[in-house]
């Protein structure tokens, strides 16, 4: 049976990892881009603060390096840090000249903003809505692209690279399920990439939209990539707290322009914990407020940019005031509650310079990849940045290849011979919270070994659970989702139990100092 669509390069996810790969190949190619949901439908579209670089002469590519390897908790690869840093001022360039449109300052130049780590002001935005401006951007000109093919509403179920007797090769296509037509179709490419996002869905609150259900991490695994620091999940500090809000991020960027932390009292807490105040790194801010929140048993804690002129505030973010205005806060008059929610996957398929997994004609970017920049926990605004470096890596590799790679053969049809209809959705929508809850319950913030271990044995039961009900009902997306959400719980619980010292993310009360040194944890499929 032929395949359902046979192309060169078949890029699954079309936020700024995967639109930025498409239109760096699509010259010499075709390209399928597809999405789960519509194309704007991922992270990128969400983006707040911007984008960080070493764009202004007082700064330089040495500092870039050091507050990102601070950040980092001792555990980034310092070759990836630098090359992703180095790469920077390029990734802009090419951004803008794709029709990215930047802030700039009435004197001319790009307005930089701050963020924490950060020792410069080397954030480029446009106003605190920069995701829009960078997916609308690359949008527009993915499907102004005659070689490119934007596919919304398809789903990726599994990627295709065992043969006849199930030994696993080179990746050959995805299986694909297409929400219209209510079914798999079979996609041959002659490379694959995995532009997925994150998984930061696995926890009860975050600041990631649905989509973010790692699913690229959980279809590598099983097609035998190994995936490295599960463990490493960032919570942001400051997401409106409103009974009615679905968690919605108040950008570090406030805290940059002069945003305070307070207690319901109005007190100032931040330099009790770190003398970098507001500005410390995320970890460090998420945990002191979780500390706080813990202690005094409050709600949530204050930000508060008030003592700004209104005019600034309003011109620099216009789409929190908005936003907050909605739920009766006026951030120009008054503080915003805030409390912290999952928001980025430090780890994941564990990829080189050029992007390319343990498989062949396999490739992953973005936030979906361990690159080994990001170490024990990224840096504000250096995750748009990887996306923009890496597709633009990887997409040489596959230009520099295509040309010897043989043609996509015919491959497999899906078999729904034995799969019947569901007679108990409950059972997805069930499991779903409760791997939620779970995660966020015992591999939060603060863990220990005893919540991991609760954490594993629950995780176990829904895995088995999932398995039976994926082996016999027909695929839906929010099955599809929850298979990929359980194995992405598991890999962050395993990865979890196995680093017995504190750092950056992965805070422990069985053991709260680091260890002298220390390495990525990588885990290997079997
Ligand atoms: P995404 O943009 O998340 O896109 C994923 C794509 O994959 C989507 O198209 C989705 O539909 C598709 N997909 C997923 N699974 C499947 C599947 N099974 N089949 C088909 N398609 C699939 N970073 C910064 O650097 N600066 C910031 O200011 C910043 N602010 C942020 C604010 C918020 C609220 C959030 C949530 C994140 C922020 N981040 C920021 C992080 C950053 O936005 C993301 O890490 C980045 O956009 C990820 O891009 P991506 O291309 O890897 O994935
Ligand atoms: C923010 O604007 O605070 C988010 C920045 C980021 O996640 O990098």
């Amino acid at each position: 049976m032929p395949n359902d669509a046979t192309v060169d390069v078949l890029v699954i996810g079309s936020g700024a990892a995967g639109l930025t790969l498409a239109l760096c190949v699509a010259d010499r190619c075709n390209v399928a881009v597809v999405s789960k949901a519509r194309i704007d439908s991922g992270s990128t579209n969400w983006a707040q603060g911007g984008i960080a670089a070493v764009l202004s002469a007082t700064d330089s590519f040495e500092s870039h390096v050091e507050d990102t390897l601070v950040a980092g908790g001792g555990l980034c690869d310092v070759d990836a840090v630098k090359f992703t840093v180095e790469e920077g001022p390029a990734a802009i360039q090419w951004l803008i000249d794709q029709g990215m449109l930047f802030d700039t300052t009435k004197k001319g130049p790009y307005h930089l903003t701050r963020e924490g780590g950060h020792s410069h002001r080397r954030v480029i935005h446009s106003k605190d809505a920069t995701g829009k401006a960078v997916q609308r951007t690359l949008d527009e000109q993915a499907r102004a692209h005659p070689n490119i093919r934007v596919l919304e509403d398809y789903v990726a179920v599994d990627l295709i690279n065992r043969d006849a007797d199930g030994a696993r090769g080179p990746c050959r296509g995805a299986y694909l399920y297409d929400q219209r037509e209510y079914r798999v179709k079979t996609f041959a490419a002659k490379a694959v990439v995995i532009a997925t996002g994150g998984a930061s869905r696995v926890y009860l609150y975050t600041s990631n939209p649905d989509g973010s259900t790692g699913d690229g991490i959980a279809m590598a695994w099983r097609a035998g990539c190994r995936v490295a620091n599960m463990e490493f999940n960032q919570f942001h500090p400051t997401c409106l707290f409103h009974p009615e809000a679905r968690t919605f991020l108040i950008t570090e960027a406030v805290r940059g322009e002069g945003g305070r932390l307070l207690l319901p009292n109005g007190e100032r807490f931040m330099k009790r914990f770190d003398p970098r105040g507001e500005l410390a790194p995320r970890d460090i801010v998420a945990r002191a407020i979780d500390h706080e929140i813990k202690r005094l048993g409050i709600d949530c804690v204050y930000l508060d940019i008030s003592h700004k002129k209104k005019k600034f505030i309003k011109e620099h973010f216009p789409t929190i005031y908005k936003q907050c205005r909605k739920y009766g806060i006026d951030i120009t008059e008054e503080p915003i509650p805030v409390v912290p929610a999952a928001h980025y996957t430090c780890g994941g398929v564990m990829v080189d310079r050029a992007g390319r997994t343990d498989v062949d004609s396999l490739y992953c970017i973005g936030e979906a990849s361990y690159t080994g920049l990001h170490g024990a926990n990224r840096m504000a605004s250096n995750s748009l940045l990887e996306c923009i470096v890496y597709a633009t890596s990887a997409a040489e590799d596959i230009l520099s290849k295509l040309d010897d790679l043989p043609p996509p053969p015919d491959l497999k049809p899906w078999d729904e011979s034995r799969v019947t209809n569901s007679d108990e959705e409950v059972v997805v929508s069930h499991n779903w919270d409760e791997l939620r809850r779970t995660m966020w319950n015992y591999v939060g913030i603060v863990r220990t070994d005893k919540r991991l271990r609760r954490a594993q044995r629950r995780i176990d039961l829904l895995r088995e659970e999932i398995q039976e009900y994926y082996g016999n009902f027909r695929v839906t997306p929010d099955l599809l989702e929850l298979r990929n959400l359980v194995t992405v719980g598991d890999l962050i619980v395993k990865s979890a139990a196995g680093r017995k010292e504190s750092r950056g993310l992965h805070y422990t009360l069985d053991y709260p100092d680091a260890l002298p040194s220390a390495e990525p944890t990588v885990l290997v499929p079997e």
